[in-house]
């Protein structure tokens, strides 16, 4: 079985490279005019555009960021009427990977859904809905969902496990499939949230999703300009990987940290000082991203998000610069009913013993003096703005008893970061310091 990768440049679809799965081996090559000509626009930022033909066991890492996940796998399971698992995720690649976030797509998903809708004509051309109409799930909504909503919503184009539909706004500013409205016609791209799963907690989390990233936004995380925004129990959530403007649409690069550092499949957790290894292998600002990163995750800790998964982390390369994207999934997941256990956490890389301090974390962190006494100058400023969060939360509308649920986790956070005045001593670097 194989398939080519296209990649969107120049606002085109351009093929880029071959993958061949065979007995459980995975090979794959750029195509050779694709590496002459485009050595500036690589598949994955771990993977350089060459010549050479790559041989494995696995997928590349960057496949998986494009197999299908959540509502949009199910469905598409049933239409391949493959069994679920891991050997499933090469054909679904070439079946759903048409309309995926970032810049890239499978070329054989693209026809895919060509056929797709071929067969179902009344795809194209249907009048846009209000969100008024998606929120109601009104019947010509669930008709379109039902029918054909999977795939011309792109749904099995973007990951996670909460179901979900890509919508693109048209210029009178009514929503439609993003999979089938014209990029000439597009001027927002969003992604629609539904809860998780049907108990009131799963609700609950959607519901204050929108509330925690605008308290991200007041505390200086990185976030996009348009927030999401909450209508009845759907989440409308502004994208980042595509910029819509004068009847063009640019897709941006945009890779999971999974991704960055060569993890296969879905369920590695890697220590995150090897996720802030592999982000500032390929950023271009190292410490500036590694601040940031760690500023999520003390908001992360101090909110209870523990879905911290490898997924949950993506960077995206906007005017030439590789950075961490805005921040999404952002979320009270400890209230999550399948009880989501913090994914990711701070092994330290010599004895694999868990850090749960900062001061231990920045002393075992392979930097040089200067950066770890920025990085403890800038974290322990970011204490004052962590001590204010019951009021920011507040403020924004989180529910009360979220807020005081959090409360010790919130006070241990910023005991731990005022704790990280700039060292007196420098702490000798027990590991190679990174590049
Ligand atoms: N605003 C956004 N712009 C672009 N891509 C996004 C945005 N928000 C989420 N994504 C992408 O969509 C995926 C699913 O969204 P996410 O909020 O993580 O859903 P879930 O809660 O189901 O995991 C993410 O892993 C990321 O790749
Ligand atoms: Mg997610």
């Amino acid at each position: 079985m194989d398939c080519t990768l296209q990649i969107f440049l120049d606002d085109r679809w351009v093929d880029c490279a071959q993958i061949e799965l065979n007995d459980g081996l995975c090979q794959w090559n750029h195509l050779v005019m694709y590496a002459v000509e485009h050595t500036d626009a690589p598949l994955s930022l771990a993977e350089p555009v060459d010549m050479h033909l790559r041989a494995a066991r696995t997928m590349p890492a960057f496949l998986h960021d494009l197999a299908p996940q959540g509502a949009g796998r199910c469905f598409l399971l049933g239409e391949l009427k493959l069994p679920d698992g891991p050997d499933a995720d090469f054909p679904l690649i070439c079946a759903g990977a048409f309309n995926p976030v970032g810049r890239i797509r499978v070329a054989e998903a693209a026809d895919y859904f060509e056929t797709h809708v071929a067969r179902h004509p009344g795809a194209r051309g249907l009048p846009g809905l209000t969100i008024d109409d998606v929120v109601v799930r009104s019947a010509e909504f669930k008709d379109r969902m039902f029918l054909h909503g999977m795939l011309s919503t792109g749904t099995t184009g973007v990951q996670g496990a909460a179901p979900k539909y890509l919508l693109t706004r048209d210029r009178a500013g009514l929503l439609h499939g993003d999979a089938i409205l014209p990029d000439a016609d597009a001027t927002q791209h969003l992604i629609a949230k539904l809860p998780r799963g049907n108990s009131a907690a799963d609700n609950k989390i959607l519901r204050n999703e929108a509330a925690y990233m605008r308290v991200a936004s007041a505390l200086a995380i990185r976030t996009h300009a348009d927030l999401p925004t909450l209508h009845g129990d759907l989440l409308l959530v502004p994208r980042f990987d595509r910029i819509a403007s004068d009847g063009k649409v640019v897709r941006l690069h945009q890779e999971s940290v999974a991704s960055i550092l060569g993890l296969p499949g879905f369920d590695l957790r890697p220590s995150l000082f090897e996720v802030v290894a592999g982000i500032r292998k390929v950023v271009t600002d190292p410490s500036a991203e590694t601040l940031e990163f760690i500023k999520r995750d003390v908001i992360n800790l101090a909110m209870g998000n523990t879905d911290n998964h490898a997924r949950n982390t993506a960077v995206q390369l906007v005017e030439g610069k590789v950075r961490l994207t805005p921040l999404f999934d952002f979320a009270p997941m400890y209230l999550d009913p399948e009880v989501i256990p913090r994914a990711l956490r701070w092994y330290r890389p010599d004895t694999r013993v868990e850090l749960t301090d900062w001061a231990d974390v920045l002393a075992a962190l392979p930097v040089s003096d200067h950066e770890r006494r920025m990085l403890a100058l800038e974290l322990s400023r970011f204490a004052a703005q962590i001590e204010r969060l019951p009021d920011i939360m507040e403020e924004q509308g989180i529910d009360h008893d979220i807020i005081e649920f959090l409360t010790q986790y919130i006070d241990t956070q910023v005991r731990q970061l005022k704790a990280l005045q700039p060292p007196e001593a420098h702490h000798a670097p027990s590991e190679p310091t990174y590049p």
